[in-house]
């Protein structure tokens, strides 16, 4: 079963939900007007399993009833497909406005896209983000933003028609005002309201409280000519014309609406002598809202009144933020443009959402993230913090300050001493030519150098190793004995310059004249150990 076009369909196909409709009687011969067995789903897999008998039991099958969940929503509607001429027809879902009619299913339209000139409102509701789907038979109402100062470029009313939008969504053509007064740019038309009030309507048009006074300004220069106002108000006369002020009266066409009455509604055109016009449409209605009634104990508001244009001005006292539209105007329809918006308590973005969290070795001690209140930070073993090691939560709802950074703790490269070197132990932090906290170093001095201070060093929390590095001092060694002698004093190094004497034992003596010998500056003795030899030798 293939159900074209209906994306948006999800069926439900639970084997045990299928009920059997209206079937022919099994042992009917006539089957020229069978359908496939629809392909089954179990909860949501495509199941080929038993096709064949599946096809067998199936093949007299006229109608299959399940359960569609339709719509943006899900919504659950009891839906069927039909076997019309071998074919399956549908899907057919029942329509609850419909007294539980199955009637086809129509498709939502999408809004791809929305100019940030336009203001689109659907039941409304201002819509600011595209990607929205949109019910078939739904009305959109459009239109420009800035009223006047951009025209309108087709219909303010696009309809969805199973899938289609009736129109494409309309454009905002820039007007002389922002065109630097070309001649090809509709005029802009400046709406003033100097007594009584007025609201921009969802749809474009400018709906006026009964009373009012109305100025539209046609902005056009006036060396090139005259524009014209047209009205639709068939008995209405207005008077138009150059301002007179003299900063105004050479660009500013003007038509003006005193004490508006119902039959002031209608439409009001300025075109330029080249026949480019703009337009503006007046629904002249007495219309009021129910006053406003704040329940949140912080909003404050300021209310012009409950007619047909005054506005509602909220405010959120020092840490809170206004949620919703602050301004809200009485509109032709007798709501106000938005809900009452809320004041919420400043909050600044919680920790986990900046990633503060996801740094290692950053440890929070404390977290507060709303208005006043602070965030504190420590390092784990081994590493130091960089930055303020607190930060407070601002009345704008920031950080004050650049969350801090733990970074690791590592001691230089130590000192090698001079005919010294590192036993290349393993050093578990070292990185790079840095050596991490805990790492342990060992020295050790070349042949004829004694090591002086602490043979190994460990890398402290503070940076700093723990000793000064040794020293590696030339020594000459101990020598053991002469034989037959003695070498005196005895020690185990001698510093350069050390003398050893040797004696030799009575009856011994040396060969040669060399009882003295004498340590070097390098730790080498100036001469080998003599032995004493008997005088029966000699
Ligand atoms: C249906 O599928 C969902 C998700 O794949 C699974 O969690 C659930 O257990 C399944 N139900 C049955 C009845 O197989
Ligand atoms: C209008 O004129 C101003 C100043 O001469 C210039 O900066 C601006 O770009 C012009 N705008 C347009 C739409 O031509
Ligand atoms: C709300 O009204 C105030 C005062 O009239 C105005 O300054 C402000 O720009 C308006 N804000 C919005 C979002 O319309
Ligand atoms: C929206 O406003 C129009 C007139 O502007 C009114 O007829 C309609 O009832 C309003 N719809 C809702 C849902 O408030
Ligand atoms: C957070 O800080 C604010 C402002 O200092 C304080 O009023 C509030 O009690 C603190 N919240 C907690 C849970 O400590
Ligand atoms: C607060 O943060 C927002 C967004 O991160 C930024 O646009 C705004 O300028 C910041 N305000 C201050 C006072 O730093
Ligand atoms: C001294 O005697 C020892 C043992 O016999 C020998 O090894 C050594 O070479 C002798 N030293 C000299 C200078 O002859």
């Amino acid at each position: 079963m293939i159900l074209k076009g209906q994306q948006r369909l999800i069926i439900v196909f639970i084997v045990y939900r299928i009920t059997l409709g209206c079937c022919k009687d099994p042992n009917d011969e006539i089957n020229a007007d069978s359908c496939h067995p629809p392909s089954f789903s179990f909860n949501g897999t495509k199941t080929e399993r038993g096709e064949a008998r599946i096809r067998n039991e199936f093949s007299h099958v006229q109608e299959v009833k399940f359960s569609g969940s339709i719509g943006p929503l899900g919504e659950k509607r009891p839906c069927k497909i039909k076997c019309v001429e071998g074919q399956w027809v549908g899907p057919l879902c029942a329509d609850q406005d419909d007294n539980g009619r199955f009637q086809p299913l129509f498709k939502n339209c999408k809004l791809e896209y929305i100019n940030k000139h336009l203001l689109v409102t659907f039941k409304n509701i201002t819509i600011h983000h595209a990607g929205i789907a949109f019910p078939h038979g739904l009305q959109l109402q459009v239109r420009c933003k800035e009223l006047g100062l951009y025209k309108l470029l087709g219909t303010s009313n696009p309809r969805c028609h199973n899938g289609e939008w009736s129109t494409r969504l309309p454009s905002c053509v820039p007007t002389t005002l922002l065109t630097n007064f070309t001649e090809d740019a509709p005029p802009t038309i400046l709406i003033k309201i100097p007594s009584g009030s007025a609201s921009i309507e969802p749809a474009g048009d400018l709906a006026v409280f009964p009373g009012s006074t109305v100025h539209f300004e046609c902005l056009y220069p006036r060396v090139l000519g005259n524009p014209d106002w047209t009205w639709t108000t068939p008995l209405g006369q207005y008077l138009t014309g150059w301002a007179i002020a003299p900063e105004e009266k050479s660009w500013k066409y003007r038509l003006s609406i005193y004490y508006a009455k119902a039959q002031d509604s209608g439409t009001f055109t300025c075109a330029t002598p080249k026949g480019i016009t703009n337009s503006i449409t007046v629904h002249v209605v007495s219309v009021t809202c129910q006053p406003i009634s704040v329940s949140g104990m912080h909003i404050t508001v300021r209310v012009e009144g409950t007619r047909l244009g005054h506005k509602a001005i909220f405010q959120c006292p020092a840490g809170y933020v206004i949620s919703g539209s602050p301004n809200l105007t009485c509109q032709a329809s007798g709501k106000w443009s938005a809900a009452v918006p809320k004041c919420e308590p400043v909050k600044c973005p919680p920790l986990d959402i900046l990633g503060a969290l996801d740094e290692p070795h950053l440890q929070v001690e404390e977290h507060n993230n709303s208005y006043g209140g602070r965030a504190i930070f420590s390092c784990a073993w081994g590493y130091k913090l960089i930055g303020a090691p607190g930060v407070e939560c601002e009345i704008t709802g920031n950080w004050s300050r650049k969350l801090p950074k733990c970074v690791a703790i590592q001691c230089p490269p130590p000192v090698l001493p001079v005919n010294g070197h590192l036993i290349q132990s393993e050093s578990p932090g070292m990185d790079g030519f840095r050596y991490a906290v805990g790492s342990l170093v060992q020295f050790a001095c070349k042949g004829a150098h004694l090591l002086e201070g602490e043979a190994s060093i460990i890398c402290t929390e503070t940076g700093i190793w723990s000793h000064p590095p040794p020293f590696c001092k030339p020594r000459c060694p101990y020598m053991g004995e002469p034989e037959n002698g003695l070498a005196a004093p005895t020690k185990f190094a001698y510093e350069p310059g050390d003398e050893l004497q040797v004696t030799c034992n009575p009856g011994f003596e040396l060969k040669l004249d060399q009882e003295r010998l004498k340590c070097l500056p390098d730790g080498t003795w100036d001469t080998y150990l003599p032995n004493c030899t008997s005088y029966d030798q000699i």
